[in-house]
């Protein structure tokens, strides 16, 4: 069991997959949003589903943040850098900031289908420059589809985790490993998260054309370099 999970903005898809597997896991989850009581009705969804041994609470962002120091970060690119400077009070040293922010155009009025430039090379470097020092960012979870990860089945999907600190990498290898059908791979420096956050863009065009929830596997890695719960 790992400590508390707070996932930030963990009100829409993408948090409340997380939410749900890891909940399902046995892993005891915040979920943290703008409204207290948003947050509260997102954890009450998903307690609802799991039943009376889910520990799934709800709060704001910043109650979730200073209640935990191993986070995960779920919100649209254009709200990511406002919402950590708000909450760099909170970030404790020493914590852990999953980050599965995927820079889409679509923030702009553009296509979801493509991503737009960030000057610290990705979503997830940009987020690494804004926490507090001390605080580690890990890049992971970007190419699960939130339609995937909110339902009961297998995620057929390898998570990439990119971070520089190879103890919190293999940490969210491990938390990624509890979700069934999941393989972590360890995705080595925090600057390969650009490439990841681009196969998201790649994966959406696929999904609009093909009407699916395509997920990525990487293959002919030795044995020991997936992690899973098989
Ligand atoms: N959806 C997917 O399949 C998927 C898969 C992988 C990665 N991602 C990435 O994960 C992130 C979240 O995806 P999502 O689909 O869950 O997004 P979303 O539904 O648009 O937003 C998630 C939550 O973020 C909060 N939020 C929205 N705008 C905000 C702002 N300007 N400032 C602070 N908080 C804001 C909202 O919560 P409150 O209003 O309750 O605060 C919202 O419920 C995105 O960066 C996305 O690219 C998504």
């Amino acid at each position: 069991m790992s400590p508390t999970i707070a996932i930030l903005g963990g009100t829409g898809p993408a948090g409340t997959g997380l939410a749900l597997r890891w909940a399902r896991a046995g892993e005891s989850i915040i979920i943290g949003s703008r409204s207290a009581q948003r947050a509260r009705d997102a954890a009450a969804k998903i307690a609802d589903k799991l039943g009376s041994a889910a520990i799934v609470t709800g709060d704001s962002n910043a109650n979730a943040c200073a209640a935990s120091d191993l986070l995960a970060l779920t919100v649209p690119f254009e709200g990511q850098a406002a919402l950590l400077k708000e909450l760099k009070p909170s970030l404790k040293p020493g914590s852990i900031l999953i980050d599965a922010t995927v820079p889409l155009a679509s923030g702009v009025g553009g296509r979801a289908s493509r991503t737009l430039g960030v000057w610290q090379g990705s979503a997830a470097q940009q987020a690494a420059e804004l926490v507090p020092k001390g605080v580690t960012v890990v890049a992971a979870f970007q190419n699960c589809s939130a339609d995937v990860m909110n339902g009961d089945g297998p995620v057929e999907c390898d998570v990439i985790v990119c971070s520089e600190d190879p103890a919190a990498t293999q940490m969210v290898c491990d938390l990624a490993a509890k979700i069934p059908g999941v393989r972590a791979i360890d995705g080595g420096k925090l600057e390969n998260a650009r490439i990841v956050e681009q196969i998201t863009a790649l994966l959406i065009g696929l999904n609009i054309r093909h009407k699916g929830h395509g997920g990525i596997r990487i293959t002919g890695l030795p044995p020991t370099s997936y992690r899973s719960s098989k």
